[in-house]
């Protein structure tokens, strides 16, 4: 069925005043280091560029990409790393930055991988959590917001490519009887 944008479910403001909100919280826990922050290409990078800037302290920040073996098809084993960090992490505490969790397996993939370089700490932060979409229970230490299961875009999320760049997270809506 054809696909139109759809209400904005989460503001401009909205994003900004949370960002705002994670970014002192990240701040707090990591009083005294500089945590490397990974964003995950390539939803997080939205995000990822709004949250450094509310920290309002020094981190640096580095990226992977991780990649499923196509649409729906997440299952354990079923992600792979496509672009991987530049910098060791030995010793270093890590803030995971994803934009959304939906059923866990990207970030279970991710955190297990990174565990392996033996971080200090590693920490999750993730802009939407669609918990009922949930198949592998993975730890969310800094979480924008609890979203039902709508399919987004806008703020950083796609839909083939593109919308990435809409200020507002809008929800994408089935356009019954339009032609396709
Ligand atoms: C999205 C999102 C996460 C992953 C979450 O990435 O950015 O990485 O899906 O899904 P999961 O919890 O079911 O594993 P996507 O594949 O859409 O790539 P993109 O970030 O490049 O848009």
């Amino acid at each position: 069925m054809p696909q139109r944008l759809g209400r904005v479910l989460i503001s401009r403001e909205e994003i900004a005043h949370r960002v705002g909100e994670l970014g002192r919280a990240v701040a707090r826990e990591h009083a005294g280091r500089v945590p490397l922050l990974v964003g995950v290409l390539k939803g997080a990078v939205i995000f990822m560029a709004d949250l450094v800037r509310a920290i309002r302290a020094p981190v640096a920040m580095d990226f992977m990409g991780v990649s499923s073996y196509g649409p729906g098809t997440r299952s354990a084993g079923s992600v792979r790393l496509t672009a991987d960090l530049s910098v060791s992490i030995e010793g270093r505490a890590v803030v995971i930055v994803e934009d959304i969790v939906d059923s866990g397996w990207t970030l279970d993939y991710l955190r297990r991988n990174l565990e392996t370089r033996h971080p200090r700490s590693i920490r999750t932060c993730v802009l939407l959590d669609k918990i009922e979409r949930r198949q592998v229970d993975v730890a969310l230490d800094y979480v924008g917001f609890a979203i039902p299961d709508h399919f987004v875009v806008g703020y950083g999320f796609d839909l083939g490519g593109l919308y990435r760049g809409l200020p507002d997270i809008h929800i994408l809506e089935e356009q019954p009887g339009a032609p396709s």
